[in-house]
Order: C-alpha cells, then sequence, then structure tokens
C-alpha cells in the first residue's frame, strides 16, 4: 500500500484503555486510528475475572491506587466514575452483579464488553487494525508519523495505550516505557504487581499446605488486607496475599493475622474451657486442620493447653496474630495481574493525561504509573484515563 493516511489521533494499544479513549475521541468526531499488534482487540478484557470481566468497583477511590504520585487519579476517578461505566454497561443491556465487595462482574462473558466496546468504537468511525507491528514512530513539525506494518499514518496526537509487561505470554511487552522515554517522558520502575509471592528459607514448611486457603488479614508496609490467603506450593497467594503483594518490598516481611476476629486472650480462655485440648485442637476449630497443624508445630507447643502457662499461650496468640513471613521473591511479570511503576506521572497532566513537556503525545492505563487494587480497580483505571485522554484529543 502506498500513500499515508492522515488522522486526527493515533492510539497505540486496543485494550481497555485505548478502546475506551478512541470511542470518547471518535465520538467527538476525531478521525481516530486504532492499532493493536495482536489479532484481536481487547484480549486481556477477554480473560478477565474468570472470564466474566470484573469491569469496576463501586468503592473506586484514589486511596485505592498505587503511584508515585497519590493525588494523580484523582481528577480522572472524579470526571469517569463507575457510575458512567455501569450506564454503558446498562445501555448495552449487559446483565451484571456485585460479587463481593464492590466488585462488579458480566452474568454472561467478558466477550460481551469487547463487543460494547466495539460497538462504541464503530459509533465513532474508529479506523482499528491489528496483526501487525509497529516499525518505527517520529516526531517532528508538532505531527506524529509511524508505520503500522505497510500502512504509513500521520496525527497530531498520539496515545501510548499498550499496557505493561504483566502476562508476557499473551505479548505483553514493556514497549510503552521504551516509546515514552524516547519522547522524553521518565518511567518508574516496573515491578509485578498483584501477583503470588515465593517462600524460602524457614518459611519453605508451609509450602506443604499446598492448596489450603482461610480467610486472614495480610499486611505489607503500611496496607492490610482482610481476604483468603492460599497456601500453594512455591509460596503464598490467593486475595489477601495479592493484594499485599503490590505494596511488598524485596526484603521486607509480610505479616498475617491468622484469627482476625479471635477476641484478645482467646487461648487462655480455651485453656480454662477445655484444658485436655490440645493447640491444634483448639486452632482447628477456627483453621483449616493441616495449617493449625503446622502452626502448632512452628509455635512448638506440644500437648494439652492446661500444660502451658498463661505466658506462654498469651505468646502465642500474639504470634499467630502477626505471624511473620519473609518472601524470597514473587511469581514474576508471568503471573502478575498488572504492572505497578510505568510512566511518571510527573510528566503528565492528570486533567488530560498529556505530556507537559509534548504536546499531542498522551498516555492512558496500566502503561502509567497508576495500579488499582485487586477488584475492578485497574479497569476502571483505564475507562478513566482513557476517557480523559480522549475527551481532550
Ligand atoms: P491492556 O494490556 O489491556 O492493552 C494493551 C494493548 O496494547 C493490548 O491489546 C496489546 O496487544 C497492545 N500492544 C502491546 N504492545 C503493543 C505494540 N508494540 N504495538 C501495538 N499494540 C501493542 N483488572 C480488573 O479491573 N478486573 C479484572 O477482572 C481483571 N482481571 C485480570 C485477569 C488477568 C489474568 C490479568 C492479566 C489482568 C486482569 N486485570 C483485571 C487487569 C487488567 O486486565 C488491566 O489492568 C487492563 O487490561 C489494562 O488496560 P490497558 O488498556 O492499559 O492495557
Amino acid at each position: 500500500m502506498t500513500g499515508i493516511a492522515d488522522y486526527d489521533a493515533i492510539v497505540l494499544g486496543a485494550g481497555a484503555a485505548g478502546l475506551m479513549c478512541a470511542a470518547t475521541a471518535g465520538q467527538r468526531g476525531r478521525r481516530v486510528l486504532l492499532l493493536d499488534q495482536a489479532d484481536q482487540v481487547g484480549k486481556k478484557i477477554l480473560i478477565s475475572g474468570g472470564g466474566r470481566c470484573n469491569f469496576t468497583n463501586i468503592h473506586t477511590g484514589p486511596e485505592r491506587y498505587l503511584s508515585a504520585n497519590p493525588h494523580f487519579a484523582k481528577s480522572a476517578l472524579a470526571r469517569y466514575t463507575p457510575a458512567d461505566f455501569i450506564a454503558l454497561v446498562d445501555r448495552h443491556g449487559i446483565a451484571w452483579h456485585e460479587k463481593t465487595l464492590g466488585q462488579l462482574f458480566c452474568d454472561g462473558s467478558a466477550r460481551q464488553i469487547v463487543a460494547m466496546l466495539l460497538a462504541e468504537t464503530a459509533k465513532g468511525k474508529v479506523d482499528i487494525r491489528c496483526g501487525q507491528s509497529l516499525s518505527e514512530v517520529e516526531h517532528s513539525d508538532a505531527t506524529f508519523r509511524g508505520t503500522f506494518g505497510n500502512f504509513r499514518f500521520t496525527a497530531p496526537n498520539l496515545v501510548i495505550a499498550t499496557g505493561g509487561p504483566s502476562i508476557p505470554r499473551m505479548g505483553a511487552t514493556g514497549f510503552a516505557y521504551d516509546l515514552a522515554r524516547r519522547f522524553g517522558l521518565k518511567v518508574v520502575e516496573p515491578r509485578p504487581a498483584l501477583v503470588p509471592l515465593t517462600l524460602g528459607g524457614a518459611d519453605v514448611l508451609f509450602r506443604e499446605l499446598s492448596g489450603v486457603a482461610t480467610p486472614v488479614e495480610a499486611r505489607a508496609g503500611k496496607a492490610a488486607f482482610r481476604e483468603a490467603a492460599l497456601f500453594t506450593h512455591r509460596g503464598l497467594s490467593g486475595p489477601a496475599i495479592l493484594q499485599a503483594s503490590s505494596y511488598w518490598r524485596h526484603g521486607e516481611p509480610v505479616t498475617i493475622d491468622f484469627l482476625p476476629d479471635a477476641a484478645p486472650g482467646w487461648l487462655v480462655e480455651a485453656k480454662r474451657a477445655r484444658p485436655r485440648a490440645t493447640l491444634a485442637a483448639a486452632l482447628g476449630g477456627a483453621l483449616p486442620d493441616r495449617l493449625a497443624q503446622v502452626l502448632t508445630e512452628r509455635l512448638a507447643l506440644p500437648g494439652e493447653l492446661g500444660a502451658q502457662s498463661d505466658r506462654k499461650l498469651a505468646d502465642a496468640e500474639v504470634r499467630l496474630k502477626r505471624w511473620t513471613f519473609h518472601p524470597n521473591g514473587t511469581e514474576g511479570f508471568a503471573k502478575a495481574e498488572v504492572t505497578a511503576g510505568g510512566i511518571s506521572t510527573a510528566g503528565l497532566s492528570s486533567q488530560t493525561m498529556m505530556a507537559k513537556s509534548l504536546p499531542g503525545l498522551y498516555a492512558i492505563g496500566e502503561a502509567v504509573d497508576v495500579t488499582g487494587w485487586l477488584g475492578g480497580y485497574n479497569f476502571q483505571w483505564a475507562w478513566a484515563s482513557g476517557y480523559a485522554a480522549g475527551q481532550t484529543l
């Protein structure tokens, strides 16, 4: 193909953020080209939420996001809210339900969300092209120029919406960061987030518990999450751990309260009520048996409760409340639901997502250093940041 096609905006990456951005700008009358190297759009949406897409969370607020600048997400999140996305879903007749903790899922399939976004881009007459690679993008005279396969294009606006490197087997790369750096933006070091943690050393005993899950409160840094933890053959997972992993840094501990609902002094009281019971039996009422056994071994309190001093039991209670694990790593980008870090918000306008140093360049979605909690928050950021840029292009 020869010739160069002119557009008002090029959106690179047809994931959640790119689709929303392109649809929004297209419906404002902008001529938008949406490009994706994958053979189909919205692949992560299709596998999300176990195939049902946890598309938003009704408790969305800036405090549920990590970023070097915790204020950055406020403006976009306030201007495109979960209620706005729910209204869109409702207009398309997609049935949904709240599963738990404000997490909204499709009753049917994540495919409905992709079909909805494609319908919205069609309404905006967005030109979508997939399955080629972008060989070059350059900027001069207030114009971006590039080649996709052998299709050449120009536009005064370019949106980086190519996500982060989590799940590389789906084609995820650090492309966004390379491009951003090339145009003078800084990148906060990317790291796997919402990711299982691995255990070694003295904690290795717990790997025997692979498959055991229990409700806990998990803490990393200043964050605490009350949800289920799951032991795996490599270490720790489950929602409480995935959440904590986003706040965890190498060398730091993760503490777990195995009995977040237990009243202070419960173990001494258990001794008074059932002096012949073992600690494993006392714990077994509240925890899975295999976990109760391992904890009892680690606490080195064999035999009957009646044979233990109140002091020892009080100490054991404290340890069960603040059990300290020392993860030796994470399962990495291969297993991370999202990437923390990314294109630094310091170089972007929080109103429009446009680069302060290069008018016409935008960055949205997971590519940016804004990372949500587990439970629909990451898609809400993709919708909100995509909408903010799409309103401005
Ligand atoms: P996203 O990764 O969706 O899209 C980027 C696009 O850019 C892709 O289509 C990719 O092919 C394309 N691309 C990459 N490099 C390119 C290049 N060089 N040229 C052209 N195109 C390129 N979140 C949530 O809120 N609720 C949930 O239920 C889940 N569930 C979930 C499950 C699993 C298994 C994963 C891995 C992740 C989730 N997430 C989630 C997170 C969520 O999927 C993620 O935050 C968003 O998809 C981010 O949207 P983006 O559009 O920013 O990137």
